[in-house]
């Protein structure tokens, strides 16, 4: 762990370098910004390794990332997700890369609520994703619906996968964290490597850490993931999925 927050120390300090250094000039939106943790393959329930074709389109996905503890969504939109420019609620740009995969389809985020860290449990999950159209007010007080939104109905937050996670209704301050993916050239196998945006860990670990160690069967829910993180459905792993 020591390491992992070096590592992070590290990243943030080259960061505010570079932005030091660009200082006057329009900067690019900064990928260094993100915090690099240790690669890990994603693999299925047989410890295969997964390519964006083993995804069921509009399918929610779950799996744990950076640590063993916090919760992540792996989806495939079904369409392309292109990247863009993006604001945490430090008012802090970043620059969301978009979907992976052969049709750029492939999106991973923080399962973690960006308003009061509602996230999926053994028991329940407030948060999902829907692929079927979801009714909800926009930012603007109107009536809007939607298909391939992530929903959260703790206090009815609604994000948008296909453009990084933004925020397009209800009390959640910023989008969820984002979480890199790379597809390795020669397989297409998928790794996770990267978390960003307004990453929500140790607040997290403040609030729910004794709960999820007891979920999790660690002494530490800080335990970084390792070198893989199996996938499964989150149908699969919550026992009741809250629509809202
Ligand atoms: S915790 Fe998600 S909307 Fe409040």
């Amino acid at each position: 762990m020591a390491d992992s927050l070096n590592r992070r120390e590290f990243t943030r300090l080259c960061s505010s370098m570079i932005a030091g250094a660009f200082a006057g000039a329009q900067l690019p939106l900064r990928a260094e910004d993100k915090v690099h943790y240790p690669r890990a393959q994603l693999l299925d329930n047989n410890k295969q390794p997964i390519t964006a074709a083993t995804l069921d389109a509009g399918e929610p996905y779950l799996f744990f990332y950076p640590f063993v503890t916090t919760p992540c969504f792996l989806i495939n939109l079904g369409t392309s997700a292109a990247a863009s420019a993006l604001t945490d609620s430090g008012g802090k740009q970043y620059d969301w890369r978009g979907g992976v995969g052969p049709d750029r389809s492939v999106v991973a985020y923080s399962a973690i609520c960006s308003h009061k860290m509602s996230h999926p449990a053994k028991e329940i999950s407030f948060i999902n994703y829907r692929h079927d159209t979801v009714s909800f007010y926009n930012r603007e007080g109107k009536n809007e619906e939607r298909t391939g939104v992530i929903s959260c109905c703790s206090e009815r937050s609604i994000y948008d996968p296909r453009d990084g996670a933004r925020v397009l209704s209800g009390p959640a301050p910023q989008p969820l964290a984002a979480i890199e993916l790379q597809t390795e050239e020669s397989t297409g196998h998928l790794f996770a490597t990267a978390s960003y945006g307004g990453e929500m860990y140790e607040r997290f670990f403040d609030k729910f850490g004794f709960r999820a160690s007891m979920e999790h069967r660690v002494t530490d829910p800080k335990k970084p993931v390792g070198k893989s993180s199996t996938i499964r459905k989150l149908a699969d792993y919550s026992g009741q999925t809250i629509k809202c």
